[in-house]
């Protein structure tokens, strides 16, 4: 039987999801289900002075409308609120008192007994304000920054080092603030089991964080609920923390001893979570070869006056490309604004932009090719902690990148190639993530049919996770891909931190391949108890499973299939969980890279842009699934795309109000827009990283496609356009 992993196996939970066979969160159902619906903040900061709710209440079909004044207890301490994934500072706790923190923030759930009546009756609900003065615009703040200590990181003396180089640059690159936008909206639909137990499906990247959050928050035993959360219709970052809807949810079912449903409309999403804006200031200073001497990069992004949110924009810098000085700072700025999340490949999406854009610039003043920069500056270590790379084909991904894109026919002047009356433009980029691995168990059952089922509370957020762990449990297992069923989202299933950091593929193969280990244990001691056995006396480092059978390695002639092992056991089944911790040794750097080539094609008189081509060639170790791992990779392309050209969300500053909180307004690349996407994975084998050589491909696909767009819109018209994103006005401005 040849192995699944590393093949293109399609997605076990596919025709689930296009029949409609899979359930999401705002589709699970119960008898008397009732329908809570938000009523939002319109200020952005101050206070409810009064909030009436007599109208609302009047309207046949309201079973209750919850605000601050009338809700049942919450946690009186931050503690109770504290997520996961929380960021230092104080979590904003919906409905807990007047504050008002942020436009669109809920100030009173509505409930009835259709979907409807809620949302007719929440137009009812008068609110009146003390507001007090916000703010919200980054640019106006952005003096205002403060230094996160543990952000800020040197070495050597990059000041000095940046003067005295022969030759320099620095500019500050600007990225709009951006939101989510996945397909599924934030649901939760807590169902009320009675005497005070609950099950809630709920969206969301980690159902055990979920689980921890709401035991916090309600002060809930632990076996009193339970936290479901099958299929994710997209959550990008946006799941990671509980979002506002769950305690809502929760709350009214708890008040009501019944079950509620809270579904968030899609302009309510842009009051949840968002990649703040951010200013990235780099500065480079080389040596006319093209060499490094120093690299100074400042971040500057946004948080909420509640938390400070914040992620590594600026260390890639130093990581990326040689350079004996170099200098990071994060800076922050406070805005009446609620906390931004993360969003797939957060900081690095952003800080890669900044820096490889520089990149870009660098190459122009040294008049040098900017792929021949880039391996002229190729670090061969992580120069920030001095360490060899676990693996790094970054060579390759250049290599292969650039002879697939036909990069040696680019003519280095600007404006210098064209087709009819469109400027063409070639551009490429870096790209950098890490190759994460967090605490994870799984359970294995496997049953004398020769089916195994594998178990974890980790998510599928789109990636493939239900694909990967089947491939991995039947290679482990030596079963065929059906005989495999796949169980995850349920926070009563074997350990599982939230789905994120490109860190799941790693765990949880490791977690099942850990497992799989005791189950051949356990099916060994099963059989080596018959002296006449055929695999009596094997030990079981030489035991294998393989094609429905264990067997000796060595002496393949002994081999008993599992049903008659477990026959001869007296078992019809065997259970075993295993947990993998992964302690970084301290000994390597861990990361995925890229390298990135666009072609753009911009109409001369009217400044629009088409991205006709873009190369991907990724290294991250050993691929599971080529099929979900493209998958994977296009999806940040595209995602690059938004960033480059269409993704800006909009404050009106008067009213700290986002003005484009829909998908009409909001842009993200339509079909129109994406043409040829070319994935190339390199090989790179990886003795280093874990037993199984996997690195993740979850984040690495965005980092670096806006760097190369815009470097490619700078070769076609010669015009530097630093702030995302680049639109036609910018082009003819
Ligand atoms: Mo990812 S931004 O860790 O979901």
């Amino acid at each position: 039987m040849a192995p699944y992993i590393g093949t293109s196996v399609s997605r076990v939970d596919g025709r689930a999801k296009v029949t409609g066979a899979a359930q999401y969160a705002a589709e699970f159902d119960a008898p008397d289900l009732a329908y809570g619906r938000v009523v939002t903040a319109t200020i952005a900061c101050g206070r409810v002075a009064r909030i009436d709710i007599t109208d609302a209440l009047r309207v046949p079909g309201v079973i209750a409308v919850l605000t601050h004044e009338n809700r049942p207890p919450l946690a009186d301490n931050d503690k109770g609120y504290k997520d996961d994934v929380a960021p230092s500072g104080s979590p904003y706790r919906p409905l807990y008192d007047d504050k008002v923190q942020f436009n669109g923030q809920p100030v009173a759930l509505v409930v009835a007994e259709d979907e409807d009546t809620a949302r007719f009756a929440a137009t009812l609900v008068r609110v009146e304000y003390d507001a007090q003065p916000h703010e919200t615009d980054f640019f106006a703040r952005r003096d205002a920054a403060f230094t996160l200590d543990r952000r800020t990181t040197r070495r050597g003396d990059a000041a000095a080092a940046f003067s005295a180089a022969p030759v320099r640059h620095e500019a500050e690159y600007v990225i709009a603030t951006e939101h989510h936008n996945p397909m599924e909206l934030f649901a939760s639909t807590a169902i009320w089991e009675g005497g005070g137990r609950l099950t809630v499906y709920e969206k969301t990247q980690g159902v055990q964080n979920v689980h921890r959050y709401l035991c916090g928050v309600f002060g809930i035993e632990p076996d009193h609920i339970r936290v479901v959360s099958p299929y994710v219709g997209g959550a990008f970052g946006a799941g990671l923390r509980p979002q506002y809807q769950v305690v809502l949810a929760v709350l009214a079912a708890r008040a009501l001893q019944r079950s509620v449903r809270v579904v968030l409309t899609r302009a309510q999403m842009y009051a949840l979570c968002y990649r703040p804006a951010t200013i990235e200031r780099v500065a480079l200073g080389a040596n006319a070869d093209g060499t490094l001497q120093a690299v100074r990069h400042e971040a500057i992004a946004v948080t909420s006056q509640h938390e400070a949110f914040a992620r590594n924009d600026t260390s890639w810098s130093g990581l990326l490309y040689t350079s004996p000085h170099a200098e990071y700072v994060h800076r922050l700025v406070r805005l009446d604004l609620p906390t931004p999340a993360d969003m797939r490949a957060p900081g690095a999406a952003t800080g890669v932009y900044g820096l490889e854009c520089a990149m870009d610039e660098l190459a122009v003043a040294l008049k040098l090719d900017p792929l021949e920069l880039r391996l002229r500056a190729y670090s061969d270590r992580d120069q920030n902690d001095d360490l060899p790379y676990t693996s790094k084909a970054l060579r390759d991904c250049y290599s292969r990148g650039a002879e697939a894109f036909g990069w040696s026919q680019r003519k280095p002047e600007p404006r210098s190639m064209r087709e009819g009356n469109e400027l063409v433009g070639w551009g490429m980029a870096s790209g950098v993530w890490e190759a994460l691995q967090v605490p994870t168990a799984a359970r294995i059952v496997l049953t004398a049919n020769g089916h195994a089922e594998v178990a974890c509370a980790t998510s599928d957020i789109g990636t493939g996770t239900y694909t990967i762990m089947a491939q991995v449990a039947a290679d482990m297992l030596g079963l065929p891909l059906d005989n495999i069923t796949v169980k995850l989202g349920d926070s009563s299933l074997p350990r599982s931190p939230v789905e994120g950091g490109s860190w799941t593929a790693a765990s949880v193969s490791h977690a099942i391949a850990a497992a799989a280990d005791e189950v051949r244990t356990a099916l060994l001691a099963l059989v080596a108890k018959a002296p006449d056995a055929p695999l009596a006396g094997v030990a079981p480092d030489d035991a294998v499973l393989a094609n429905g059978m264990i067997a000796s390695r060595r002496d393949p002639a002994r081999a008993l299939s599992i049903a008659d092992a477990m026959r001869a056991g007296g078992v019809e089944r065997i259970a075993r969980e295993a947990s993998v911790d992964f302690k970084d040794d301290g000994k390597y750097a861990r990361n995925t890279h890229s390298a990135i080539f666009a072609e753009v094609r911009i109409d001369e008189e009217l400044g629009v842009i088409r991205i006709l081509r873009i190369v991907s060639a990724v290294a991250a170790g050993r691929i599971l699934n080529t099929k979900t791992a493209r998958n994977q990779i296009v999806g940040g392309v595209v995602w690059g795309i938004g960033m480059a050209l269409h993704e800006e969300t909009q404050i009106d500053h008067r009213f700290g109000r986002v003005m484009n909180a829909n998908i009409s307004e909001y842009l993200v690349p339509v079909h129109a827009d994406v043409h040829d996407i070319d994935v190339i994975f390199v090989d790179e084998p990886d003795p280093h990283v874990n037993a199984l050589g996997i690195k993740g491909v979850g984040e690495i696909g965005i980092v670096g496609v806006a760097a190369a767009i815009a470097n490619a819109i700078y070769h076609a018209t010669g015009k530097r356009i630093r702030d995302l994103p680049i639109t036609l006005d910018k082009v003819l401005g």
